[in-house]
């Protein structure tokens, strides 16, 4: 089964209005880019950062369809690599999955994970087991991500360093011809699956941050 939506303009911003000039953290081209980026996270806005143009987005996985199992990895306290799977994460539970386009790629996925944060307690509170984020990113870059945003045990923040899971459900978005260098990485989306089948699923057009935040995912529950 296929999403498809067709976009005259992908884009890594947000639709909230509140976008405006002031943006400062964004994933602009060199020319356009301020001596000095600054990674603050304004309070309730997420500027718009980088635009790109592509006739369409799609993914393979849908409502209704069963997750594809794959290995993540992450670094334990003890700075040990360590594995988990789709099936450990989803098997007989209640799981949340978000995704990101990279680990410290300003605002937009600097806010995702602690509205997973801040929403943690309410989201278990409504029976779900497993929050985890997952990004195209090794899992040295995660763990210092988790350091850098004091997360604890919340939210689970996985490695899907070669990309498998996020091009087994068809959320790879190429960004190799921008100059930020991040690459072929994941679209950002958040998913519900009870016992591994896909209940809900928030994509986004791109990196936008619309409705994959964790009170989209409270509001379904
Ligand atoms: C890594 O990704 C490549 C290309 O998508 C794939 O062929 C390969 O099987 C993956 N390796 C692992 C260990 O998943």
């Amino acid at each position: 089964m296929a999403a498809s939506v067709t976009l005259s303009r992908l884009v890594f911003s947000t639709a909230t209005a509140t976008t405006t000039a002031t943006a400062t953290a964004s994933l602009l081209p060199p020319k356009t880019l301020p001596s000095k980026v600054s990674l603050r996270i304004p309070a309730r806005r997420c500027p718009k950062p980088l635009r790109f143009s592509s006739s369409s987005i799609s993914a393979t996985i849908a409502v209704g369809d069963k997750l594809p199992e794959a290995t993540f990895s992450y670094l334990d306290s003890e700075g040990e690599v360590q594995t988990t799977t789709v099936s450990e994460l989803t098997k007989g539970k209640k799981a949340v999955l978000f995704a990101v386009p990279g680990a410290f790629t300003p605002t937009c996925s600097q806010k995702h994970v602690p509205g997973f944060v801040e929403k943690s307690g309410e989201l278990r509170a409504k029976g779900v087991d497993t929050i985890a984020c997952i990004s195209v990113n090794d899992a040295f870059v995660m763990k210092a991500w988790k350091k850098d945003l004091k997360v604890n045990d919340e939210v689970l923040l996985l490695s899907d360093g070669n990309g498998t899971f996020t091009k087994a459900i068809g959320c790879e978005l190429d960004l190799s011809d921008k100059p930020v260098g991040l690459g072929v990485r994941s679209r950002r989306y958040a998913l519900l699956a009870q016992d591994g089948v896909v209940k809900l699923f928030n994509l986004e057009e791109g990196g936008a941050f619309t409705f994959s935040g964790a009170q989209d995912i409270l509001d379904v529950l």
